[in-house]
């Protein structure tokens, strides 16, 4: 057991921060609703020795920035050791940590440094495959009769050349590889190098909550689940149905239908909640899963026993800025029948970057602010990727030959891969934004790091960066956003998103313009006549608005106590 359980489990804080924390099994504070989480892609964040890769003593060495930016937990995403064929998401020791970000050491210095500052760390947790070179995958394709044999999907083709059935990866082409030695294909849904654990057999599920109880043991405070809707497919092997169509990698279109969201899925998530939950502090567990609808999304809440933050991609999916969908999408997540706590997101390592996603070409700062908005005065948990709060863009490689990512090697350039959403965080505006001392970063750095960064942005009082964080510290600070209930208002607009955020008569007023004409709007039915503005995008003064006439700029933003 770490020090840093050792000293939890006592009752004994390492710093202020500590005290509001709970220390004991049973006491629920619910943290997980309150903390803004920041996930971290560790290769791109901070490199400390200058080799061109981010690490973990990066990572420690800018948490006072978290801190101060008003960050509550950090999800790091995979530096378990791995050939990195999928960039750590191909996993070879899941108790361990790959060389490349540090040692167990650093490791267990950022968590106590975290938990100084009141941080608290998430990791990725990936159990749909391992990586080609696992020992346990190395030992059960050595022969048919192997113990672990079972650990994975093995199965006989239809016929000389020919896989067991249609199943496509999500990575392009075929879901089987033909394994000469033994005879047999193995199922990946990813990549070839990423063979696909069999959940059916308990060893797997008892080696794998084996590695949730590690890395608890070592003070962790929680898991996002990789890919978690993929770990069941049909025993039967149907092929699934083509729809018409051709994907990026000249592949016929597919339904993934008999390869995700296998009501077993739940069954294993609610074990999984109950290993970890056997740990004082309520420890979270987060899902990947691109769920279809509201009605599947629901379902990984269970009763309250399965995941307390499903990540809703019904609204990071939505591509365009339209107040009726993103209402309808936040009605539903709200109205979840079981009462789950939203868990929201527009950007991730593999999603490309909100700047470019929702901007116009013309107001795209404007926009960005404008989302910062939506995700920190909503009522959901909200995540965030590193260098949103800059306005970080995607910026794609230019050429096939600089392409890291394998899918864009393969898809280029229909696909371009997801490079261009995992480049070095942008510090500063010195010839490497202050990531690296390397004269080679493993991505290069955008040219937009010139004036987009950290630094620069924290001098000007209308940056993106300042707008994050003066809604991160609204959120903390004012009762009705940290806390309180939701309701649409306004609701035919078809221009301006506006609800209300209540908590004990205290009611925060919050309306996007998500057109590019100025609008003004009236709102009705509000206890109060006036609002005063706790943020403004453009900045406006202190005067209180009338209710029933509030004007909007183009992507303009009002947050604002009803009174
Ligand atoms: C998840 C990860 C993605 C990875 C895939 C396979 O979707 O977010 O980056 O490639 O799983 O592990």
């Amino acid at each position: 057991m770490s020090l840093v359980r050792c000293l939890l489990l006592a009752g004994i804080t390492l710093g202020t921060n500590l005290l509001a924390q709970p220390s004991g099994p049973g006491q629920k504070d619910d943290w997980w609703k309150h903390a803004v989480i920041y996930e971290i892609y560790p290769r791109s964040f901070q490199d400390s020795n200058g080799d061109g890769i981010g690490d973990i003593n990066g990572i420690t060495s800018r948490l006072d920035y978290l801190h101060d930016l008003g960050v509550g937990a950090i999800w790091i995403t995979p530096m378990y050791p791995s050939p990195g064929v999928d960039y750590g998401y191909d996993i070879s020791n899941y108790t361990a940590l790959d060389p490349e970000y540090g040692t167990m050491a650093d490791f267990d210095h950022m968590v106590a440094e975290a938990k100084q500052r009141g941080i608290r760390v998430i990791m990725d947790y990936v159990i749909n495959h391992t990586s080609d070179q696992s020992p346990w995958f190395i030992e059960s394709r050595s022969s048919r009769t192997n113990p672990k044999r079972d650990w994975y999907i093995w199965r006989d083709g239809k016929g000389p050349g020919l896989p067991p059935n249609n199943w496509q990866s999500w990575f392009g082409h075929s879901a089987w590889t033909y394994d000469e030695k033994t005879g047999q294909w193995y199922y990946h849904y990813f990549y070839k190098q990423q063979p696909d654990l069999n959940w059916r057999n308990p060893e797997v599920e008892k080696a794998m909550s084996d590695v949730l109880r590690f890395w608890m043991d070592k003070g962790v405070d929680g898991f996002r689940i990789d890919a978690v809707s993929r770990l069941f497919e049909d025993p039967n092997l149907h092929d699934d149905p083509y729809r018409p169509g051709y994907n990026a990698y000249g592949d016929r279109n597919i339904e993934h239908k008999y390869t995700d969201n296998y009501p077993e899925v739940n069954d294993v998530l609610k074990r999984l909640r109950k290993v970890v939950g056997k740990y004082p502090g309520d420890p979270v567990l987060i899902t990947e899963a691109d769920e279809p609808n509201i009605t599947e999304l629901t379902k990984l809440y269970g009763q309250g026993d399965e995941v307390q933050l499903p990540m809703d991609f019904q609204i990071a999916d939505l591509n365009k800025l339209s107040a009726p969908d993103f209402r309808l999408l936040f009605d539903q997540v709200e109205n979840n029948t079981a009462h789950g706590q939203p868990e929201l997101f527009f950007s991730n390592h593999d999603q490309r970057r909100q700047w470019d996603r929702y901007g116009d070409g013309v107001h795209n700062d404007e926009i960005a602010k404008l989302m910062a908005a939506l995700l920190l005065t909503t009522r959901g948990t909200p995540q965030m990727y590193y260098g949103e709060e800059i306005g970080m863009r995607t910026t794609d490689p230019a050429r096939i030959e600089d392409v890291h990512d394998p899918i864009g090697k393969l898809g280029w350039p229909k696909e371009k891969g997801r490079d261009g959403e995992r480049t070095p965080m942008q510090w500063d505006n010195s010839p490497n934004s202050g990531f690296t001392t390397s004269p080679k970063p493993w991505l290069p750095i955008p040219p937009s790091a010139a004036t987009y960064n950290v630094e620069t942005e924290k001098k000007d009082p209308n940056s993106i960066f300042n707008a994050y964080k003066t809604l991160l510290a609204l959120r903390q600070s004012e009762p009705a956003l940290r806390d309180g209930s939701y309701q649409a208002l306004d609701e035919e607009n078809p221009y301006v998103f506006s609800f209300i955020r209540v908590r004990e008569g205290s009611t925060v007023l919050v309306s996007l313009n998500m057109s590019a004409e100025p609008r003004t709007i009236s709102v009705k039915g509000l206890k109060g006549t006036t609002a005063g503005p706790l943020y403004s995008s453009p900045a406006s003064g202190d005067e209180a608005i009338p209710l029933d006439k509030i004007q909007l700029a183009p992507f303009g933003v009002l947050v604002a106590k009803v009174q």
